[in-house]
């Protein structure tokens, strides 16, 4: 399978607090990743560096099997317009309508009329599994849920070929977590939309493909979720060996 994102030996710090240390990760073209790991392992540091917003200390980002940061800035600004992101604490702006949030980011990109971006936007909110009434809604007026899939709309406005998603469902009851899930799966088979997300809910891994575990500043599994059950380290076997994990996961 055609790789999108590989990243090599990735050193990665703020000040001189180290987060990364010499790890590696690859994304493959139409899948659906998932990256596990505890609370400040880095995930979402890793996750800024996929999108080029953050420079490695050390180590290669090749994207479509090009150093990244070796690039001209102009360069990079090309390859993040492929990409659409929902960032962990990523909210709508709230003072306008969900409809004119995408349409902002649609016509941003794109000079065109402000008739067709509503068209492009009214597509987007369907793709994100919502009606069409939310285009003109407040993001004040949605339920948790539906702020996601809004939020998630807004994402797919610029037709990325991968989509980040930092912790989209934390905070969500289960049925809106499971509805969520349900229609990134349902993008990501549709569109063939290559999706990196972040995840602390084992329910998620049902989506996946497959699955990355951040410790210690390394991957140190990547593989289907199936080999969780053999990975050696405290905090993987703790996730998956209780009852939840077993009854999600399918263990023995
Ligand atoms: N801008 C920053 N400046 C300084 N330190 C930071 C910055 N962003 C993150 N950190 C630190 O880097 C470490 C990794 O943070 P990161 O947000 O990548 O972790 P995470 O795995 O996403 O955690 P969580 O599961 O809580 O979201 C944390 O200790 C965090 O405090
Ligand atoms: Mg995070």
């Amino acid at each position: 399978m055609e790789e999108i994102i590989r990243i090599e030996n990735l050193t990665t710090a703020y000040g001189n607090r180290i987060i990364h240390r010499g790890l590696n990760l690859t994304v493959k073209k139409g899948e659906i990743l998932s990256i596990l790991g505890g609370s400040g392992a880095g995930k979402s540091t890793l996750l800024k560096v996929m999108l080029l917003l953050k420079k490695p200390l050390e180590g290669r980002v090749y994207i479509y099997g090009v150093d990244a940061f070796a690039m001209t800035e102009a360069e990079r600004d090309a390859l993040r317009r492929r990409m659409g992101v929902l960032f962990q604490a990523g909210a709508l702006f709230s003072s306008i309508t969900v409809g004119e949030n995408i349409t902002y980011v649609i016509r941003k990109r794109h000079k065109i009329p402000q008739d067709a971006a509503c068209e492009m936007a009214i597509f987007k909110l369907r793709l994100a599994n919502l009606s069409d009434e939310v285009f003109n809604m407040y993001p004040d007026q949605l339920s948790g849920g539906m702020k996601k899939k809004a939020a998630l709309a807004r994402a797919l406005a610029l037709d990325p070929d991968v989509l980040f998603l930092d912790e989209p469902t934390s905070g969500l009851d289960p049925i809106s977590a499971d509805d969520f899930d349900r229609t990134i799966s349902e993008i990501n088979r549709l569109l063939g939309t290559t999706v990196v997300m972040i995840t602390h809910d084992l329910a998620s891994l049902r989506i996946s493909h497959r699955v990355a575990v951040l410790s210690a500043g390394r991957v140190i599994y990547s593989g289907p979720v199936k080999g969780l059950f053999e990975v050696d380290d405290p905090w993987v076997r703790e996730l998956v060996n209780g009852e939840r994990g077993r009854r999600l996961l399918g263990g023995t």
